[in-house]
């Protein structure tokens, strides 16, 4: 791999108690790939995840992102540093509008801090950018509407938006097709397969149509730890990943 990996994880093992959820993992992905994460339920998927992400501490090893070492980053400062991410659980507020919601996130990457005395035209401007992300994934028809009364599909599109707020340079998206009816689940998954190509792209995904159909590597983990990483075809053929993977879907 010529250039500075986007993503550059070393013996990551974390613990939770007695438990190893994620044992001993390495993974480098190159700027631009498209990698999916594969494996059953428990695998640790969420867990790699949140230690990449800041969520959680790993018990050991090393996470480099954009060429830095972050094991020992918090959370936010990471984010800053070009993270946009979208959860397995829906992380929105509910009683405010999807408009609100983007304004709001924009609003915390905004490098500038943000005070009260801040121009009214900044203000517009955070609006502006907030309206364009909503129009980015097809919901600005429905900026105004409350999260609460939006179609599950449509809130994993303002998930998406959010992710996408601030511009970030590599994005997790931890099953964001999870729960939709297939129309939901196509449109969703185009929407991803649409994003620019120079952005890399970490997915934890189940539905294997979904998932093949996206990656440019697949990583495939099972009982925390890496068991394959290839091409999607070299993973639909694989034994191993047939037996651990397939046989519990
Ligand atoms: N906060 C926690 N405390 C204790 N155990 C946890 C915690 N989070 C996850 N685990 C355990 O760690 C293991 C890996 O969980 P994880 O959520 O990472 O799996 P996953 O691959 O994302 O699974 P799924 O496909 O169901 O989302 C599981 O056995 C889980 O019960
Ligand atoms: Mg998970």
């Amino acid at each position: 791999m010529a250039a500075t990996p986007v993503l550059d994880v070393t013996d990551l093992v974390k613990d939770f108690g007695g438990l190893r959820a994620v044992d001993g993992v390495s993974l480098r992905v190159a700027p631009g790939d498209r990698r999916v994460l594969l494996g059953p339920n428990g695998a640790g998927k969420t867990t790699l995840f949140h230690c990449i992400t800041g969520t959680l501490r790993p018990t050991a090893g090393q996470v480099r992102l954009l060429g830095r070492d972050v094991t020992r980053l918090s959370e936010p400062r990471r984010t800053a540093l070009g993270i946009g991410r979208t959860f397995q659980i829906s992380n929105v507020f509910v009683e405010l509008s999807a408009l609100e919601n983007l304004v709001l996130a924009a609003l915390g990457t905004d490098r500038r801090k943000w005070v009260m005395h801040r121009p009214v035209g900044a203000f517009a401007a955070v609006r502006r950018t907030a309206q364009a992300g909503l129009e980015a994934v097809g919901l600005a028809h429905r900026a105004h509407e409350r999260v609460r009364l939006l179609s599950y599909g449509e809130r994993r599109q303002l998930e998406l938006a959010l992710a996408l707020t601030g511009g970030p340079r590599v994005l997790f998206l931890d099953e964001p097709c999870a729960g939709l009816s297939p129309g939901e689940r196509t449109r969703i998954a185009r929407m991803i397969a649409d994003l620019p190509r120079d952005l890399t792209i970490l997915m934890i995904e189940h539905d294997m149509d979904v998932a093949l159909g996206l990656a440019d590597r697949v990583t495939v983990l099972h009982r925390g730890r890496v068991i394959l990483e290839g091409v999607p075809a070299e993973v639909r053929r694989h034994p191993e990943v047939r037996d651990v993977y397939f046989g519990h879907v």
